[in-house]
């Protein structure tokens, strides 16, 4: 009864070319509970998308998943047979792009986008979905009459709630936000994000939520997973990660964003920059930029440990 909704077990996802392999998932090992909301944090070119990506099988070549588990419902999602995916992707998993401007056609209505979404996959006849689309278009604060609207008649904020009632159309057990707001200014963010928290309390599904914004994603989360080149170096609940840290790229993450903390001042970035993944530092992959970097973080690479019952990292500052 207590099984995960989803459980990753370290899943390796490469990009083979002829450049070289770039392991941009390495063994991230991961669960998500039934309608919990869990952070995916990181640096640009961390692996978060990729990670996505391979959760709905939808990797662009040359990305191959070489190695692992995802277990979701009870079946591995890396096993599964096409006719099985299609049953999966937004019928049990559903996700939302930075730009929902890519995934909405732009020569029908988004009120018919959202009816064929729900004829294709027999969850309603036509005339049942045409009600079925106003009430979830409404949901997501699109006002009625608007359901015969045409994605360019929108602004980015009214397209991203488009892209949101999408996803939730087929009522999936996970939703993946890939960067939802990014692209919205901060109020609209806000009020998006305010509207899928009341949602998700509403009709209980889970939530894999991907930002570069570390604040929004503290207020946003019930747990956070924090990914450094590629690899998961540390899981808490939101307010302990916040209030006790336990991996110095979690610390520099936070100073680099002092909204988060309320005696906060400067921002203050982590000098250097995050390595490139075709050769990653050996051993620990911060300790180049690490400030409190020991012997053993050149020589060996952590193990990511429990911490407590919800809590984990990968430091040997931490063991
Ligand atoms: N098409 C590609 N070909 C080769 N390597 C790629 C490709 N796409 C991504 N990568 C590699 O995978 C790594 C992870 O990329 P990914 O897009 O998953 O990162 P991200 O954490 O989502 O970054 P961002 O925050 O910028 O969206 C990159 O650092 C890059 O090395
Ligand atoms: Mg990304």
């Amino acid at each position: 009864m207590d099984e995960p909704l989803l459980s990753i077990r370290d899943l390796c996802v490469d990009y083979v070319s002829e450049a070289g392999c770039v392991r941009a998932v390495d063994h991230v090992t991961l669960d998500v509970s039934r309608a919990e909301i869990v952070g995916v944090a990181g640096e640009s070119g961390s692996g978060k998308s990729t990670l996505a990506q391979a959760l709905l099988r939808i990797l662009p070549p040359p990305a191959i998943i070489s190695g692992g588990e995802a277990r979701f419902e009870g079946r591995d999602i890396l096993t599964l047979s096409e006719t099985e995916l299609r049953e999966l992707r937004w019928r049990r998993i559903s996700m939302v792009f930075q730009s929902a401007m890519d995934s909405l056609n732009p020569v029908i209505s988004i009120g018919e986008q959202i009816v064929d979404t729900l004829v294709a996959h027999g969850a309603a006849t036509r005339q049942e979905a045409r009600s079925r689309a106003a009430e979830l278009l409404e949901m997501v604060g699109i006002p009625a009459p608007r359901v015969d609207a045409y994605a360019h008649q929108l602004s980015g904020g009214m397209r991203q709630r488009v892209g949101i009632a999408l996803a939730l159309a087929l009522e999936p057990a996970l939703v993946i936000l890939d960067e939802p707001t990014t692209a919205l200014d901060v109020i609209v963010e806000r009020e998006i994000l305010q509207q899928i928290r009341g949602l998700q309390e509403k009709l209980g599904f889970a939530v894999l939520f991907i930002t570069h914004d570390l604040a929004r994603m503290l207020q946003f989360s019930d747990r956070v997973a924090v990914f450094y080149a590629a690899q998961l170096v540390e899981l808490a609940p939101a307010a302990e990660l916040r209030r006790a840290p336990r991996h110095p790229y979690t610390e520099g993450l936070l100073r680099a964003f002092p909204s988060v903390q309320s005696d906060a001042d400067e921002p203050e970035s982590i000098p250097g920059a995050p390595p490139s993944l075709l050769s990653p530092p050996a051993a620990c992959r911060f300790h180049p930029r690490c400030d409190r970097v020991q012997a053993i973080c050149r020589e060996r690479q952590p193990d990511l440990i429990q911490l407590g019952p919800r809590r984990a990292a990968a430091c040997h500052l931490a063991e």
